[in-house]
């Protein structure tokens, strides 16, 4: 098994039979999603909610039943990615465009476990892209209101080179703030904005962070431990 596959598989067995189960998007999720799929093959019984349209598709594949977000009153367990991790389990999210619902589930989760390999631990958040996803109307308009917080800004494209447009027909204004000195606070300025309709800065969310290493180990990194 590579570094994400360590995280996921440790994740996915904090799962247990009769779990609302959220699962999340990227490279590192995917494996979780996969891991989940043998374990509902092998009689686990959970419900399970989707953070992407991409999931949704991936774990159906497998077997996973999707049931619709609104259907759950709350998600027991959301296991997602990461694109980077502070010591303090502030993230940034939202490399893969699908910020807004992984936020959305995080946000109703009783646990919000973060899977990732060594490379996504960093001391200051702000070197990855931090992604913002934004209303088609008035790009202009908040383009330079995002520029006015200290950041260059790039439209996320497609290898296609035309816009990148989110499962909630947004766009993404990748911001490169390189060093975010405090990221609680750029979380609020930057949702203060009208036009933006969410970061991906995931503060104050995230309880546990698995972490799987290039020798083979899984550590964990708990809130407030
Ligand atoms: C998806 O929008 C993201 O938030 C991902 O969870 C994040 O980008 C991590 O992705 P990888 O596991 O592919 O690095």
């Amino acid at each position: 098994m590579n570094a994400k596959q360590l995280a996921a598989y440790r994740a996915v067995e904090y799962i247990q039979d009769g779990m609302i189960v959220g699962l999340g998007t990227g490279s590192t999720a995917f494996w979780a999603i996969e891991y989940t799929a043998q374990r509902v093959a092998a009689g686990l019984k959970i419900t399970a909610v989707a953070t992407s349209e991409d999931t949704a598709g991936k774990a159906r594949e497998r077997g996973i039943e999707i049931t619709p977000f609104d259907e759950v009153p709350y998600v027991d367990v959301d296991i997602d990615g990461a694109d980077e991790a502070d010591k303090d389990l502030n993230l940034i999210k939202g490399g893969g465009g699908a910020l807004l619902r992984e936020k959305i589930v995080a946000s109703a989760s009783r646990q919000f476990i973060v899977i990732a390999d060594e490379s996504k631990l960093v001391e200051k958040l702000g070197r990855f892209p931090l992604p913002v996803e934004v209303v088609i109307f008035g790009l202009e308009h908040t383009t330079r209101a995002l520029q006015s917080l200290g950041c260059k800004t790039t439209l996320r494209t497609t290898p296609g080179g035309v816009p990148f447009i989110t499962d909630n027909n947004n766009y993404i204004l990748d911001c490169h703030f390189e060093v975010i000195p405090n990221a609680p606070e750029l979380e609020k300025k930057i949702n203060a904005i009208t036009g933006v309709v969410d970061n991906g800065l995931f503060i104050n969310m995230a309880e546990r962070v698995i972490v799987g290493c290039n020798d083979g180990t899984v550590k964990e990194i708990v809130k407030g431990g």
